[in-house]
């Protein structure tokens, strides 16, 4: 995705600075190229030396260094990437933006930039809710500035509350987003992952054994690749991607609601591991044992079909991709399920327990489609992910 991608990153002053170290390595990792750009104040907190070998070019800390004024110029520099990155952006820094100052070289080039810019905020929270930084946040963007957090949490200092900055996978994602010219650039896709609950009483509930891993890094890819993704997530134990809608969904009903209200997509991908039914019979109070020992009689009933009703129903998105957990004849139950239901892939996961695939890192699937079955090698999910992400682009690009 940011394959020969240009991002300047400017490195603040911060204890957070040290998050940028990772951010550089994740943006290589995606074949991005990073020219860094330290701050006097990011150099107390990270060395030019660990910020070059990770970039794998120079380092440029000063507005006055002649060498490279003679070379490239402030100006020239500021207008070579397709991205200006702040990362930590500190109170000065947003200030410094926000009254168009220029006495130093990061400030300089903020200034002198034609490219987008985008900030990951990081400093104490009194600093971060503080009129006059919030003031600046404002006009910042109302300048057209990114933001991606702060977010909220424990922060060195001590104290909590919004002011730490975004984890490096979620400015990844941001930047991503902001350069956002992907194959699914324009395109909504609805993703449903993880497990649903459905209540017994109060306190108990029935779920099975989702984690929401391949749901989750199916959103990323997705994401990843330019498309608005809507994620509808059941009480998984994997955390959502950043830069995803992410819709919570406790049960099926709730799911299929949220879906419904997500419409239109222009595919949707049910990773869900929906329950097939919910107790009828559920107790709004909490059930107890009584002298009798007789224990309780549940009642079922059916869940609606999120699946089925999407590919069947008024609005149904051009590509729609439901999931298939089976033990036992895969091929054969896949294709079944892919015709009963009415989409147009099933993703059919072998998960007997001798597989270790449910709740484990690695997946191997077998793609069932109107072409029939095409079993992939087994990888991890992320790689699934990423391979059934470009397959969705193709088939959305091919009409
Ligand atoms: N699914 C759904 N809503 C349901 C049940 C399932 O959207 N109420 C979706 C899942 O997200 C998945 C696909 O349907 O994409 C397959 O689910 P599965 O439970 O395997 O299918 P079933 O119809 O329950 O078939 P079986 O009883 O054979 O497992």
């Amino acid at each position: 995705m940011l394959a020969n991608r240009r991002i300047l990153l400017i490195i603040g002053g911060g204890i957070a600075a040290y998050k940028a170290l990772d951010l550089i390595r994740r943006l290589k990792g995606a074949g991005a190229s990073v020219t860094p750009v330290l701050t006097k104040g990011g150099a107390e907190f990270v060395t030019a030396l660990s910020v070059g070998a990770l970039a794998r070019v120079k380092v440029h800390q000063d507005l006055f260094d002649l060498t490279d004024e003679a070379e490239m110029g402030h100006i020239q520099l500021s207008r070579a990437a397709d991205l200006l990155v702040v990362a930590p952006a500190t109170a000065d820094i947003l200030a410094k933006m926000a009254g168009g100052r220029a006495d130093d070289l990061a400030s300089t080039l903020l200034l002198a930039t034609d490219k987008r810019v985008l900030v990951a905020p990081a400093m104490n929270v009194r600093m971060w809710t503080h009129p006059a930084t919030q003031r600046n946040v404002e006009r910042l963007k109302a300048d057209g500035v990114l933001f991606v957090g702060p977010e909220v949490g424990e922060m060195a200092c001590g104290e909590t509350g919004p002011g730490r900055m975004a984890e490096p996978e979620a400015i990844l994602a941001a930047i991503g987003a902001s350069l956002g010219d992907g194959p699914l650039k324009g395109r909504h896709v609805i993703v449903t992952s993880g497990p649903t609950h459905e209540p017994i009483d109060p306190v108990r509930y029935i779920a099975n054994r989702s984690s929401g891993a391949q749901g989750t890094a199916l959103a990323a890819a997705l994401r990843d690749l330019g498309a608005r993704v809507t994620f509808v997530t059941g009480p998984a134990t994997v955390p959502p991607p950043a830069g995803v809608t992410v819709v919570p969904a406790q049960t099926a009903a709730h799911m299929a609601a949220a879906v419904e209200a997500a419409l239109p997509a222009d595919a949707a991908v049910m990773a869900a591991a929906v329950a097939d039914w919910r107790v009828a019979n559920a107790s709004t109070r909490k059930m107890k044992k009584d002298a009798s020992g007789k224990a309780p009689e549940l009642q079922f009933a059916e869940n609606p079909d999120i699946l089925a009703r999407l590919s069947q129903g008024p609005e149904r998105p051009k590509l729609v991709v439901g999931f298939a957990a089976e033990t036992d004849d895969l091929v054969a139950n896949a294709t079944a399920k892919r015709a009963r239901k009415g989409c147009d892939w099933i993703v059919a996961n072998d998960v007997r327990p001798e597989t270790g695939i449910m709740g484990g890192s690695d997946n191997a699937i077998t793609l069932v489609s109107a072409m029939g079955a095409e079993p992939w090698p087994r990888m991890p999910k992320d790689e699934v992910a990423r391979r059934l992400a470009a397959r969705i682009a193709d088939a959305l690009a091919k009409g």
